[in-house]
This record gives C-alpha cells, sequence and structure tokens, in this order.
C-alpha cells in the first residue's frame, strides 16, 4: 500500500513539474497570444477596444478549437501608447510570460520601438493600427520580418484626405502637428505633400507638443490665414481640445483629420462639421461586416469602433498564420503570414513586400451629434 502511495505521489510530482516547465516555443500546452494596448495613458479608449476586439477572435478560436490543437491564451498587458511602457511590456510579455505572438501596440511611436524589439528575438508582431511606414521597416529601407500590420498606411491616409478635401472644392489648408508624435508628425507631411501635389496651397503649418493644452495662439493664425481646411492628424484627446477652441475663436476652416480621430469618446460637438479618414464603417453592408457588428455588440453592448475590428482582424491573421504554418514556430508564422490572403472585417488582406496589407479607407463625418459615412476610398 505504502509503494502504491509513494509511486501515486512521484506521478503527481512529474504530473506537476512538466505543466511547469516555462514554455520554449512549441512545448506547452496553449499557444500564449499577447495584447499590447494602451489600456491607460492619453488615449484609454484606444486600448480597451483593441482589447476588446482581440479578445474576442481568440474568444471564438478557442470555440472552434483554438490552433494546432491548443486552446489559446490571451495575455494582456497595457503599453500606454508610449515609448517605454511599451517597451517594458514587450520585454515582460517576451522574458516573463514566454510569448511569441504579439498584437499590438495600437499607436504607431509605440509599434517602433517594440518593432525592433520582436524582429531582434523573433517575435512574430502584428500591430492592428499603427499606420506610420517605419513600423515594419529597418533603418536600411529593408522589410523587418517578424513584423506586420492589419491596416493601411499614412502616405496612403495623407492623400485620401488630400483628394477629399480638393473635391470638395478646397484650395487651402492650414495644418497643425505634435512634432514628437510619430504618427502625427507623419500624417501630417504625407497630406501637405499630396495636397501640393493636387494644386492646392499649405497657408499655415504650425506644431505644439503633446502637454499643450491651450492652441489659442496657433488657432488666431488661423483664422487670419483664412484657410479653409485646418488639418490636425491627432488622437481624439486632442481634437476635443482644438476643436472647442478653434469654435470659441470662430474658426471657419473645415476641420479635417486621420484615424485618430476615431473613439467613443470624441468630442461631437468640438468635431462638428468635421471629417476624419478611417478603417472601418459600421454602416457598411457587407455581409462580414455585419455579422462581426452584430456579434460585438451581443457581446459588449456597443457598436465596434475601428480599433476594435482591426484587434480582432489583426489576432485572427495571427491566428490564421500560426495555423497555416502547422507548428508553434515564429520564424515558420513570419514565413506564413507574409503569404496569408485572408478575408478579415476590415477588407481582404494581403501583404506586400513591406507587411503592409493594400486596402480601402472610408471618410467619416461629424455632423449634428453623429459620426456618418461619406466615401470610400480605394487604394
Ligand atoms: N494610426 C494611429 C497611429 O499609427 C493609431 C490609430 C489607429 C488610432 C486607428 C485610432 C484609430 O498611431
Amino acid at each position: 500500500m505504502k509503494t502504491r502511495i509513494a509511486v501515486f505521489v512521484m506521478l503527481i510530482v512529474a504530473l506537476l513539474v512538466t505543466a511547469c516547465q516555462p514554455g520554449a516555443a512549441g512545448s506547452g500546452d496553449k499557444i500564449k497570444i499577447a495584447i499590447l494596448a494602451p489600456l491607460s495613458g492619453p488615449v484609454p479608449t484606444f486600448g480597451v477596444s483593441t482589447r476588446d476586439g482581440a479578445l474576442l477572435a481568440i474568444e471564438e478560436a478557442n470555440a472552434k478549437g483554438g490552433v494546432l490543437g491548443k486552446q489559446i491564451e490571451a495575455v494582456v498587458a497595457d503599453s500606454q501608447c508610449t515609448p517605454d511602457p511599451a517597451v517594458n511590456a514587450i520585454n515582460k510579455v517576451y522574458e516573463q510570460d514566454k510569448v511569441h505572438y504579439v498584437v499590438g501596440e495600437v499607436c504607431s511611436s509605440a509599434s517602433i520601438p517594440i518593432s525592433e524589439i520582436a524582429e531582434k528575438n523573433k517575435i512574430v508582431m502584428i500591430s492592428p493600427t499603427s499606420t506610420n511606414p517605419t513600423v515594419t521597416l529597418n533603418a536600411d529601407g529593408s522589410t523587418k520580418k517578424f513584423v506586420f500590420r492589419a491596416c493601411f498606411i499614412d502616405p496612403f491616409q495623407g492623400t485620401v484626405m488630400a483628394k477629399f478635401a480638393m473635391d470638395k472644392g478646397f484650395k487651402t489648408a492650414f495644418i497643425m502637428f505634435d512634432q514628437g508624435n510619430d504618427y502625427v508628425r507623419g500624417l501630417a507631411e504625407f497630406f501637405e505633400k499630396a495636397f501640393t501635389e493636387a494644386g492646392g496651397t499649405i497657408v499655415g503649418k504650425e506644431s505644439y507638443t503633446k502637454t499643450d493644452t491651450d492652441f489659442s495662439a496657433i488657432l488666431t493664425k488661423v483664422a487670419d490665414s483664412k484657410a479653409e481646411v485646418l488639418f490636425v492628424p491627432d488622437y481624439y484627446n486632442i481634437i476635443n481640445l482644438v476643436g472647442a477652441q478653434a469654435k470659441e475663436k470662430g474658426v471657419t476652416a473645415v476641420m479635417m483629420g486621420g484615424d485618430g480621430w476615431d473613439s467613443a469618446d470624441l468630442d461631437l460637438s468640438a468635431a462638428d462639421g468635421g471629417f476624419y479618414s478611417n478603417h472601418y464603417s459600421p454602416e457598411d453592408t457587407r455581409p462580414i461586416v455585419q455579422e462581426w457588428v452584430a456579434n460585438y455588440q451581443k457581446k459588449y453592448n456597443s457598436v465596434p469602433d475601428a480599433l476594435a475590428t482591426l484587434g480582432y482582424d489583426a489576432t485572427s491573421l495571427m491566428i490564421a498564420a500560426i495555423a497555416k504554418a502547422g507548428e508553434d514556430d515564429p520564424t515558420k508564422v513570419a514565413e506564413a503570414m507574409a503569404g496569408l490572403e485572408y478575408e478579415a472585417v476590415s477588407g481582404k488582406i494581403t501583404f506586400d513586400a513591406q507587411h503592409n496589407p493594400i486596402k480601402s479607407a472610408v471618410v467619416l463625418s461629424v455632423s449634428g451629434g453623429k459620426i456618418g459615412f461619406d466615401a470610400s476610398v480605394a487604394p
């Protein structure tokens, strides 16, 4: 009897030891996917939406049996849309949680530094929403083998808004931008280039920093310039301030911007009369979009924004790449991802040589307390 108990105890111990082995790629009974999203910091709605979209993709995949016959475990980390916390977050999920697959970050300024860590350590990374071109590129212009994104890039987004402004008959624009934000600075440049090339004139350009809250000096210049368009490609927290102050000052220029406006916390009266480019519209009648909107609504009781949608798409792409690779091996998964053809909610995705999908953009309008669909623009 005693020996039986001893054997039994030894068996249990052996089982526990195996279960606790630190998971090198390929071991363990779960596949871990990290979600690096700004849950705190300047733009928390970006993080919450991205996380919720990503978690829904994992939940759906797990309900269908997971991937490679294993369940998927989500490891969520708050990367704050800011370089240092984002670097800490990826180091933590890689070193402590032994994760080799990362969905994130949302903001380009955070995705750029973590993409370097991903590339160095063979961590497959897909940013759902970072639109600055350098996210997927090495300093010498070559493509980072392990880094992808699920969204279009800013040269396209800038061109979409420049053409949109010209089509509305506007010929003059004033640009305001945060010089320390890679996304904002980049999109401002791409808009300027496209608008000028299309025959428009930039009548003023002023920068500010992320801690600024009083934009009255710049807005006085905007009013004096008589610009027809005020292009502010920043995140919603800044748009809420700039828009309200522009209205107080009687600025008549039509405000325009990019995907950074997309938030449930965008102040619709501050942004009233404005237009912005985005990745998706819930009004899109394609069945895949309507099914997604219904599923998300059922789970979270709200309409998914672009961040939730791209969080879902990016996570689904990662899972599809792991499945296609047939093995829990990051190098093979990255190769599989590069050749993937995938029908995502935000459009059909295939990657170009720089790991960017070629996708359409939508232009949305803010009017009378509502966000409306204005146009869809193909590349
Ligand atoms: N495109 C932004 C960036 O690169 C992030 C973003 C995407 C924000 C979509 C809102 C909606 O920083």
